[in-house]
């Protein structure tokens, strides 16, 4: 089914397999095109369902730590938590490719309420049995350290049967919009425009804002999950509790994290060793790979693709 579908797609060079394809306004991998149809035709969506969203590289590993930390607090002792053992991706699952892990349809009844998923499909992708009934915390980033945690990301997972990505034609391609799950700006436009028209679905957030300011970002995200902090938890430190068991420094250090610590399977052949989904954890680490000229190109694409929107970036 998926092959007919394939081959009636625009394709384009990909960064980590061979070929993306162009699915309504999106470059998808064969792999995640196959979960997207998964997801329209047997994934049943809970109303107490929270998702996860992100382009690739925003912030989906912080958030997935934050959410499940925050979630669970009640659970868990913040010295003894699953997030040690296991790390974050493990927390909940990754929806894209997790739908068919146990081919054909995983079953997900066994998750605790609320169920916590990540995705990184566009708005205009997902079902509207879910973007019309579930909470959505969105992430973004700076493009351009986007693309840099990109580049080096999916360099590390491209097939070793193809030549390597140079960074220039990574950043060509970036700034035309071929990217797997991109262009980046229609993604990140079409959730700010949907978190603006309905704020009590939508949370949009900025990895910048959750650097400068933890502790601010991680009561806004309590609160729109419906789980704030109270003024007693806040007294007892637990939002900065959290912070710290979530933070780059923490989790970056523990074994499970570090090589051969753990992997997480995304589909039969694509398996990633946690280590790799934590890399700098930094804001600005473009400075070490873009020139000025390249910079300004990218920021006046973000500057004309987002005109009017009132969204910055
Ligand atoms: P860098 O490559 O710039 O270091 P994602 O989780 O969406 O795949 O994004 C990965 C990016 O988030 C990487 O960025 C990674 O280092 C960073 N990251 C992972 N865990 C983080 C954390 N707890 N706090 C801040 N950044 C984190």
């Amino acid at each position: 089914m998926i092959t007919n579908l394939l081959v009636t797609l625009p394709k384009a060079k990909a960064w980590r397999s061979e070929h993306v394809f162009l699915y309504k306004g999106f470059w998808l991998s064969s792999e995640v095109l196959k979960g997207l149809v998964l997801i329209h035709n047997h994934f049943t969506p809970q109303p107490t369902d929270i998702f996860l969203a992100a382009f690739m590289k925003c912030g989906t590993t912080w958030l997935k730590a934050l959410m499940f930390a925050t979630a669970n607090r009640h659970r868990y002792k913040l010295s003894d938590h699953p997030l040690l053992r296991t790390g974050p991706q493990s927390a909940f699952p990754f929806l894209d490719t997790h739908i068919f892990l146990d081919y054909p349809v995983t079953n997900f009844d066994h998750l605790p309420v609320p169920r916590l998923f990540a995705t990184h499909f566009a708005h205009g992708l997902l079902p509207t049995s879910i973007t019309s009934t579930c909470k959505i915390v969105y992430v973004c980033r700076d493009p351009k350290d986007a693309l840099v945690s990109k580049w080096h990301f999916l360099s590390k997972l491209r097939s070793k049967e193809l030549e390597p990505l140079p960074f220039n034609e990574a950043y060509e391609m970036f700034c035309n919009g071929v990217s797997e799950y991109g262009p980046f700006w229609d993604h990140v436009l079409g959730y700010w425009k949907a978190s603006q028209e309905s704020p009590d679905k939508i949370l949009f957030l900025k990895y910048e804002d959750m650097k400068r300011e933890p502790t601010i970002e991680l009561k806004k995200l309590a609160a729109f999950m419906g789980m704030p902090f109270t003024a007693e938890e806040e007294e007892e430190g637990v939002v900065e509790d959290i912070v710290k068991l979530c933070s780059f420094q923490n989790l970056s250090r523990l074994e499970v994290n570090k090589g051969g610590g753990g992997g997480q399977k995304f589909t039969a052949k694509v398996v990633v060793e946690n280590q790799e989904f934590f890399r700098k954890g930094e804001v600005g680490d473009w400075k070490n790979y873009l020139t000025e000229e390249m910079k300004d190109r990218i920021d006046n694409i973000a500057v004309n693709k987002l005109k009017g929107s009132g969204l910055m970036l």
